[in-house]
């Protein structure tokens, strides 16, 4: 592999070694004693009562996507960082652990009997946190954000017609598209000022009789935009006015920075618009429960509601509707300290990258735990572009996702996954401990400052 990305091996080796001790000695990389004590709730507080997010939680060797994946795509042993899938690397809020542990308690796992305790933690946690009143009736539970709008391109999305995005977005919209037989239409932002912004025209001219809908992804995964009401405002009226319907994904909606303010699609004042829109949302990213399986739809509009509705089946787990009924009843607190610590790493990191690594491009990021980094300058220092076809590599971007495994240890998602405007970039996950963080950025320094 280090030969196939036409690295010299003695350099790389003298880089890794590094690298290596970095990541044994923040316990990141290290796999962990299955008997150990981490199966206890054991999450640290501070001296002043506040959870400690700052002690790593060693998730290498439970089988997770963020740490283990990479791994087995580098047999090596180079990879050392998971900065990659969306999900947190803190333990979770002691409440969650305790519901479970209650639950395990009683020892049969037969179908269940209702969903009511879920729907009240969703309506509550809506109602209170971003002043949006759902019907408890127009609420209907999924596994999933992702099977949810499968269920919606079904059924609004005739075989081979279009569904438009707004990009660079979630990578995984390609996928569902694909699932619901529909195609997809990017409509690339403009980069202006230091913020992606919609470009209005291109957006207008790409809404074609054959587009059937519009996914908003609202905060945008994985720029970071957290969008205004007024912007919100005229993707619905132009919508509308096309004949598109709206599918609003809200499931990084908790993850908001300090100044920035989440605007729920059901809340805007155009009551046609929303009418004209299904909003699909998830705790599961705020709480780290995506392995629980567990999100919801709504829609204002009935009609709407009750057509995905026809394509849609959820199978849940019993875990799951614990877990997620014990994060909406008592999770609240724990996520507010979750999200302030993410909001000062958003910081920590735009300040690093400001002093310390210039030839990277930093978005300032208004919510979401991810970042978009533009590695043009660096890629094109390393001929990334010339040497991808010849490696066999999908993209450029491929190709230098594992170049920064082999020189640094990080794995980061590349930036064509997520559609046009995504050339030259790479995502980083940013929920971890900052010691983890630290040694990250140190390690990417290292790697990319004198290319
Ligand atoms: C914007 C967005 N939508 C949906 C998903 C997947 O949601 P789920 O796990 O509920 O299917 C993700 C996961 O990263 C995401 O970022």
């Amino acid at each position: 592999m280090v030969e196939k990305l036409g690295l010299d091996r003695r350099s790389f080796m003298k880089g890794a070694g590094v690298t290596a001790l970095a990541g044994a000695a923040g316990t990141v990389a290290t796999a962990p004693n299955r008997a150990s004590a981490q199966n206890s709730i054991s999450i640290p507080l501070h001296s002043n009562g506040n959870y400690d997010f700052d002690t790593p939680y060693n998730r290498v060797g439970q089988n997770t996507s963020r740490w283990d994946s990479p791994a087995k795509l580098y047999p090596e042993g180079v990879f050392k960082y998971g900065m990659g899938v969306a999900t947190l690397d803190f333990e979770c809020a002691p409440c969650i652990t305790e519901a479970l542990q209650e639950r395990v308690q009683h020892h049969s796992w037969g179908y269940m009997s209702s969903q009511d305790g879920l729907i009240d933690g969703i309506v509550k946690w809506n109602g209170e946190r971003h002043k949006i009143d759902i019907d408890p009736n127009s609420i209907i539970i999924s596994a999933g954000v992702y099977p949810g709008i499968i269920a919606a391109l079904r059924s609004f999305a005739r075989r081979g017609s279009k569904v438009l995005l707004s990009t660079p977005t979630y990578s995984g919209f390609y996928g569902i598209a694909r699932n619901a037989h529909v195609e997809t239409v990017d409509s690339q932002m403009r980069y202006i000022n230091g913020r992606y912004e919609i470009n209005w025209e291109d957006l207008e001219s790409k809404m074609t009789p054959d587009v059937a809908a519009m996914i908003v992804c609202n905060p945008n995964n994985p720029t970071g935009n957290v969008w205004t009401e007024e912007e919100l405002l005229r993707m619905g009226r132009l919508s509308l006015d096309h004949g598109i319907m709206v599918i609003s994904d809200e499931i990084h909606s908790d993850f908001v920075r300090a100044g920035h303010q989440y605007t729920p699609f059901a809340n805007l004042p155009d009551q046609a618009v929303v009418n004209n829109s299904v909003t699909f949302n998830a705790i599961s990213k705020t709480f780290n429960l995506a392995g629980m399986k567990n999100a919801y739809f709504y829609s204002k509009n009935p009609i709407l509601l009750e057509r995905v509705n026809q394509n849609h089946r959820a199978d849940l787990t019993t875990l799951g509707v614990v877990a997620n009924e014990a994060a909406y009843a008592e999770g609240a607190e724990w996520f507010e300290q979750a999200n302030a610590y993410i909001d000062g790493s958003h910081t920590f990191i735009e300040n690093y990258f400001r002093n310390n690594i210039p030839n990277v491009g930093y978005t300032h990021n208004e919510g979401t735990f991810m970042t978009f980094l533009d590695f043009s300058d660096v890629m094109s220092s390393i001929g990334a572009e010339e040497r991808y076809m010849e490696n066999d590599h999908q993209s450029p971007e491929h190709y230098f996702r594992d170049w920064l495994v082999y020189e640094s240890g990080i794995y980061m998602n590349p930036g064509s996954s997520f559609g046009e405007g995504g050339a030259g970039h790479m995502r980083m996950n940013t929920a971890s401990s900052r010691i983890v963080l630290q040694e990250v950025l140190d390690s990417l320094a290292a790697a990319v400052r004198n290319v």
